[in-house]
């Protein structure tokens, strides 16, 4: 059976997510990428920005053949095979200017979260970014009804789960400036926020 995975989400919000990421990664960036799921999403940004390296990962094994099929298709020197990481625990070394998560933090207890952040500030270098998108609360600012009803389905699925509050982020995040918070399609945001010194 082939083991790549095709996720349609992936394919309405890769374009996006690549337009913001043209801006955010320079040349020569190496970016690790958190709960690559199918592993479209790195593959289209390893395509698409041919002087940045991305290393996927997962927890999941299936995600990580379907991640490691897609890549081995493309055989892009800028896309390496995936490897195992799982945020709540212990990561393994790596250098990388960039960590990026794409929608794990709210399908994921917070103790997941906190070991993104947490793994995050290790690894990262003063100035290097981890980067954050999917649905998020954020104060002052209405949160979309179709991104309450998501919130409430996660919660029915794990009483773990949920949207996450921006400042729940922020205030685990003291190794970090506060987030540059960027709007996305589809009530989804962006967040980038960089190691201090
Ligand atoms: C909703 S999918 C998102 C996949 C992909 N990033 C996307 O946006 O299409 C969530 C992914 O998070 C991964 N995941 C969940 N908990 C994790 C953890 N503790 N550490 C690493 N990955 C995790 C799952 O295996 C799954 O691939």
């Amino acid at each position: 059976m082939d083991p790549k995975r095709v996720s349609p989400s992936a394919a309405r919000n890769r374009d996006p997510i690549l337009a913001a990421l043209r801006r955010l990664l320079g040349p020569g960036t190496t970016v690790l990428e958190i709960a690559s799921g199918s592993g479209e999403h790195a593959l289209h940004f390893a395509r698409n920005l041919p002087d940045v390296t991305f290393q996927p990962s997962d927890r999941d094994p299936d995600a990580r053949a379907s991640i490691d099929a897609w890549a081995a298709e493309a055989a892009l020197p800028n896309l390496r095979a995936s490897v195992f990481l799982d945020v709540a625990g212990p990561w393994p070394e790596f250098r990388a200017d960039t960590v990026l998560s794409l929608n794990m933090i709210h399908i994921a207890p917070w103790q997941a979260g906190q070991g993104l952040i947490q793994g995050a500030a290790r690894l990262l270098p003063p100035d290097g970014a981890l980067i954050l998108y999917g649905p998020f609360v954020r104060a002052g600012h209405a949160t979309a009804p179709s991104n309450l009803a998501f919130d409430a389905d996660l919660r029915q699925r794990d009483p773990r789960w949920g949207l996450r509050h921006i400042d729940a982020i922020a205030a685990e995040a003291s190794a970090f400036a506060p987030p540059e918070i960027l709007d996305m399609p589809a009530n989804n945001l962006m967040l980038v926020l960089r190691r201090r010194a």
